[in-house]
């Protein structure tokens, strides 16, 4: 990598005027809670050793213990190969499937085992139960589809849209089996932000289901992949083969038609493929498992491409240690497959310790808040693991509702967002009956598995902090100069990674330039260098650390928004606003909210001589939702006269955000037109 195309201080957002950091809440951070005596004995990690023995003077051979709990066809030679900076290589030269790890490899002690319990969201429609055993067999002709009648072969990309059934873990091993790389994108996402999904992937192919439940209705879902295939050809993108899944096998859900020789129920076509069993292909450890999107600084989202080796070697240590799963274990991850939580903690890293992994349809508040409980209850679920988003809302609506079930966790987790004490305390009081331990885990979709968390049998809880880093990681806090702030130093600054670790992304799919410019640059020591020592990894969230070592999460300090713990970035839905024609400037920004933590409020200015309409408000509401999805869908689109501006013409969103907040925006007197701060404050209030 040369010079020019490093410059040491400009990543891509590193002008950034308004953050998530900077409106971070704040709270007095002096309580602990101890891990219950019952957890600490049947813990899989109480052992302090473990720190000593993932030092960094230990790195990166330490690793090895984290590939050790795979099955490889072909041990490693190299653990680590760091001779091309930033991009690691792990495990090299070893052979694995990751299929094979999650299924073929239980089937000798745990066949009748179940893998994935699969709860409908109408109460009266009666769960499903996978074995392994059945897993197998459904993984195995599913394969044989993709393999014969879509010519699908390792390496080739898939697109999946598909919402939370069985099914969709079938759909993903059945990828992993054959070496194909499977990019799911939230069902929740709208056709043509899976168009761009498709596109920027090359699928040739696109799976999804043609509807299912969410809140009382059966949505369809096979119309948005009408769309997708026809935004994604105008990307230049052809589609040859949409597959659906029916929500009701050998029922068609959706009133959308097929397309003739173009769209194949699943079910239809899997009848010629009864009984048949695919050899895992023996893929390098170093070969791509899927590609994951997630929102960045530009428009478009970056594909992150995870390993098969190192990542699933990470979620499965993490799944074992952090989640403390046990074989015997009922695992419940309330997140959604489609994005990165899913992936690790519903699918692989349960399935490769041959858990029960709970994937249930809906959403956690319907019909009423008792619902994850109910479910509990009657699966007998014993690790739970949620977002602050859901635990808010479930305290909002069913402040009671835990208490009157019968359910037991020994172990529970938050991510995704920090998460206030209160709610905190409310998370271990009523929902963990006080027995069970919490960890808050911090991370990301770049990252593939936890990065800072309490070991659950070894560290105490401090509510609304993520906690140490966990053995292996080795976070510092950097301030904008790069000087490295000490814990205890109560400044808040860039968490980096100092080392690389086996569960991270290898690169953006498509554009390595981005992945260095993006993660590395920023306080990369020096560019020619060989040294991982040399790269750090710029993870994009302001942090504290603690006298005690523990951080806390300020939030972003990019262009990205977290909403309800998805992320979103400000451009996408900036972009989505300007395709309203009378629409000539928009700019998003965070509020903070009592139950999804954050909140994007958009504003806009019109064309000259345009009057502000209720009506174009919700035309730029209902393009963000039609652009994106649901959960960008604004709190409110606010109209004004113009944007406050820098006197280069730059949008000072920082004044924005300020004035949705009910904050000081702070000297205004060098913008290019102060008088305008006023009036948006009248329009927003
Ligand atoms: C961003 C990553 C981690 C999987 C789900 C989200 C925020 C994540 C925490 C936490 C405070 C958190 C960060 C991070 N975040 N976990 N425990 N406490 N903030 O993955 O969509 O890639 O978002 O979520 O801001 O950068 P993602």
């Amino acid at each position: 990598m040369s010079k020019d195309k490093l410059p040491r201080h400009a990543t891509e957002r590193q002008t950034a005027d308004i953050s998530e950091a900077q409106i971070a809440v704040h709270w007095p951070e002096e309580d602990y809670f101890s891990p219950s005596n019952p957890f600490i004995a049947q813990a899989n990690l109480t052992d302090a050793g473990i720190f000593a023995r993932f030092a960094l003077d230990k790195f990166p051979e330490c690793f090895k213990e984290f590939a050790d709990l795979l099955d490889w066809y072909k041990y490693w030679e190299t653990t680590l190969d760091t001779s091309n900076p930033p991009f690691w290589r792990w495990f090299v030269g070893g052979k694995i499937n990751a299929c094979y790890n999650c299924v073929d490899r239980h089937l000798a002690t745990h066949k009748n085992k179940t893998a994935i319990h699969f709860v409908p969201e109408p109460e009266d429609e009666a769960p499903q139960h996978l074995t392994y055993q059945e897993l197998f067999v459904r993984v195995n002709e599913f394969a044989a589809l993709l393999r014969d009648f879509c010519g699908l072969k390792a390496g080739d990309r898939v697109t999946l849209h598909m919402p939370m059934v069985a099914e969709l873990p079938i759909t993903m091993l059945a990828c992993a089996r054959l070496g194909v790389i499977h990019s799911q994108v939230f069902s929740g996402f709208s056709g043509k932000a899976c168009a761009d999904r498709v596109a920027d992937s090359e699928s040739r192919v696109l799976i999804t289901m043609d509807a299912y439940h969410r809140a009382g209705n059966l949505l369809d879902h096979k119309e948005k992949a009408d769309t997708a295939v026809m935004e994604a050809a105008s990307h230049g993108q052809q589609v040859d083969k949409v597959l659906i899944w029916q929500r009701y096998p050998g029922k068609n859900s959706s009133p959308t038609k097929l397309v003739e020789g173009r769209d194949f129920v699943i079910n239809d076509v899997l009848r010629k493929f009864r009984g048949q069993r695919v050899e895992p292909v023996q893929m390098p450890a170093e070969a791509p498992l899927f590609l994951m999107y997630t929102s960045g600084t530009t428009g478009r989202p970056k594909g992150c491409q995870h390993s098969i080796g190192g990542y699933l070697a990470y979620v499965t240590w993490t799944s074992k240690f952090i989640q403390d799963i046990h074989p015997e274990d009922v695992y419940w991850c309330m997140a959604d497959i489609g994005w990165i939580t899913g992936h690790s903690y519903i699918v692989y890293g349960p399935l490769a310790l041959a858990a029960s992994s709970v994937v249930y349809e809906g959403v956690p508040t319907h019909p009423d808040a008792g619902r994850p409980w109910r479910i509990a209850e009657d699966l007998g679920v014993n690790i739970f693991h949620t977002s602050p988003t859901a635990i808010r809302a479930l305290r909002r609506d069913g402040p009671d509702e835990p208490l009157k079930y019968n359910h037991h966790f020994k172990h529970m987790t938050t991510v995704g967002e920090p998460i206030e004490p209160e709610v905190w305390k409310w998370y271990y009081k009523a929902v963990g009956k006080g027995e069970a331990a919490i960890v808050d885990t911090w991370w990301q979709t770049e990252t593939g598995g936890f990065l800072c968390s309490t070991v659950p049998g070894i560290h105490k809880m401090k509510p609304g902090s993520a906690g140490p880093a966990i053995p292996g990681i080795h976070p510092v806090i950097y301030d904008d100069e790069g000087k490295e702030l000490a814990s205890g130093s109560g400044k808040a600054g860039n968490i980096c990674i100092r080392n690389p670790w086996p569960g991270g992304f290898q690169t953006i799919w498509k554009d390595p330039e981005r992945y260095v410019r993006q993660y590395y640059a920023r306080y990369c020591k020096d560019p020619e260098s060989k040294d991982w020592r040399d790269w750090p990894y710029l993870a994009g969230d302001g942090a504290v650390q603690a006298a005690d070592g523990y951080y806390r999460i300020l939030g972003r300090i990019d262009d990205v928004i977290n909403v309800a713990g998805h992320r979103l970035g400000t451009k996408e839905i900036e972009s989505a606003a300007l395709l309203v024609p009378e629409v000539v400037e928009a700019a998003v920004v965070p509020v903070a909210d009592p139950v999804k933590g954050k909140v994007p409020d958009l504003y806009v200015a019109l064309k000259p001589g345009l009057a502000p309409s209720e009506e174009i408000a919700n035309r730029v509401s209902a393009s963000v939702v039609s652009e994106i999805g649901a959960i960008a869908r604004p709190r409110r689109v606010i109209v004004v006269p113009d944007m406050p501006k820098t006197r280069s013409g730059k949008i000072m969103r920082r004044v924005l955000a300020a004035i949705s907040n009910h904050l000081d925006p702070g000297d205004v007197s060098t913008l290019a037109n102060p008088e305008v701060v006023e009036k948006i404050r009248e329009l927003a209030k």
